[in-house]
């Protein structure tokens, strides 16, 4: 392809990556899982999960990007013309929209909770006071979507500069940030008297919590997080040069995912503990992070004069770094596919994509408000998105970039392609192409088949 932008430096495809993959899965999803399914021992699971399935896929989608310097839809029709694997890539792009859409609403609750945290309406609240504050914010038909459309706009902003100039240069820039900020917040978090029993729990794994549902949730987590399935690693490969290690970034990339996912368990469970919460109560659930720890963080760092005004300040702006940065890739992968298949202007093509998913936001948002009553599977509009793509389409993706790697492409193209034309040893490549074949399509089978209810584990 003509004049396709690439990543700059090993640095920067590795911040873009991983930005991409930290979001709101590791700081929102991942608490509450940990939460609900045992502690160290889902977290022992999960890491299991990135291991073993995790890194071997992100490598699918490698090989297939980097492979052909194309999106992936544009990769499929390219390893297999005139077959009709291009509509795994379809389902992707696809799949892509709609996370867009209602991600960036989550993506713009964000900002109006970092607002709240600036003008200090937390402070001095109650239990019940936390709980109208977030019920009357969703189901107000303006703000949200106000909101959403900023995120919308940085999200738009940052991809029309191009991979280089826009996502790579804001990157660089905004993960270190997030990572500082989660490391201060972490120290100010076990600092807290009675932060060990939250220690504890974090780290001392009690078995007998592991049950199907566990495993099952921890590998659609992990896919999630990995930001699995949908050709966004293919999308951000495709800017990757002839020199990147793909086994190595992959690994750097897993690994930085994973900490950061643990280490907001470590944000968060210590301040819960010590407040008193049960780290099973009904308190761990979707609204974990804009009712429960307003009033965590209300009641661990309210006597503290300085840290009770700025631990949440600080807590809800990572959250909107986190989240543009993984907004941003999947804008991407649309934009490329869009202006690369039918010749239009990235500009364009990104106006476009932005104006659909703001309307599919807006019903989203609205949702849980005015159109709450509307129920398809007993599913609100924000619930059914939500559904389709977490435990549906990004599996489904999952297992078409591991059989088509695995089994379609030739094993010298794979081979060549993970040891950049033999310039790299690598032992592990029987095995990752073993994994490809057989373990990871069955396995995410049968935890597909699970969440559908077709198989009960
Ligand atoms: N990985 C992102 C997160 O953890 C979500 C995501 C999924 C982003 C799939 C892109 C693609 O929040």
């Amino acid at each position: 392809m003509a004049n396709r932008d690439i990543f700059k430096s090993k640095i920067g495809l590795i911040l873009a990556t991983a930005g991409s993959a930290v979001g709101l899965g590791n700081i929102w999803r991942f608490p509450i899982e940990t939460g609900q399914n045992g502690g160290a021992a889902y977290i022992i699971i999960y890491v299991g999960f990135i291991l073993l399935i995790g890194i071997p896929v992100m490598l699918a989608e490698f090989v297939l990007g980097r492979h052909t310097h194309s999106n992936p839809i544009g990769a499929y029709r390219r390893l297999a013309p005139r077959t009709p694997w291009f509509l795994a890539g379809c389902l992707g792009v696809f799949a892509s929209l709609l996370l867009l859409s209602y991600y960036s609403v989550v993506a713009g609750w964000t900002i109006e909770y970092s607002y709240l945290a600036i003008i200090n309406a937390f402070d001095g609240g109650t239990p019940e006071g936390y709980k109208d504050i977030f019920n009357e914010f969703v189901s107000d038909p303006i703000i949200p979507i106000l909101c959403f459309v900023v995120v919308m706009l940085i999200t738009h902003f940052v991809v029309v500069r191009g991979v280089q100039k826009g996502i790579e240069k804001f990157s660089m820039v905004m993960m270190p940030i997030l990572l500082v900020m989660m490391i201060i917040l972490v120290g100010c978090s076990v600092s807290l008297s009675g932060a060990g029993k939250g220690l504890e729990y974090l780290l001392n794994p009690d078995f007998s919590k592991i049950n199907n549902t566990t495993i099952v949730n921890a590998m659609g987590q992990s896919f999630f997080s990995l930001s699995l399935g949908l050709g966004v690693l293919c999308t951000y490969a495709s800017y990757f040069d002839e020199k990147t290690n793909l086994i190595k970034s992959a690994s750097t990339i897993a690994a930085i995912d994973t900490f950061v996912a643990v280490l907001s368990g470590f944000m968060i469970f210590p301040a819960m503990f010590h407040v008193g919460f049960d780290a099973n109560s009904s308190e761990i659930g979707s609204s974990l992070i804009f009712v429960t720890l307003p009033n965590v963080f209300h009641a661990a760092f309210g006597g503290i004069p300085i840290l009770g005004y700025l631990f949440p300040v600080v807590f809800y702006v990572l959250l909107i770094v986190a989240s543009v940065t993984s907004t941003i890739s999947v804008l991407e992968i649309i934009v490329a596919f869009v202006s690369e298949e039918y010749k239009i202007k990235r500009q364009k093509a990104s106006i476009g994509i932005v104006l659909i998913s703001i309307v599919l936001g807006a019903f989203c948002s609205l949702s849980f408000g005015v159109l709450g009553d509307i129920k398809i599977f007993e599913l609100t509009i924000f619930e059914l998105m939500d559904y389709m793509v977490s435990n549906i389409l990004l599996p489904l993706g999952g297992v078409f970039f591991s059989v088509f790697v695995g089994w379609k492409l030739k094993r010298q193209l794979v081979e060549a392609e993970l040891t950049n034309n033999g310039h790299l040893h690598l032992p592990f490549v029987r095995v990752l192409i073993f994994i490809l074949r057989y373990i990871a399509p069955v396995a995410i089978i049968i935890i597909l088949f699970n969440q559908l209810n077709i198989l009960k584990l």
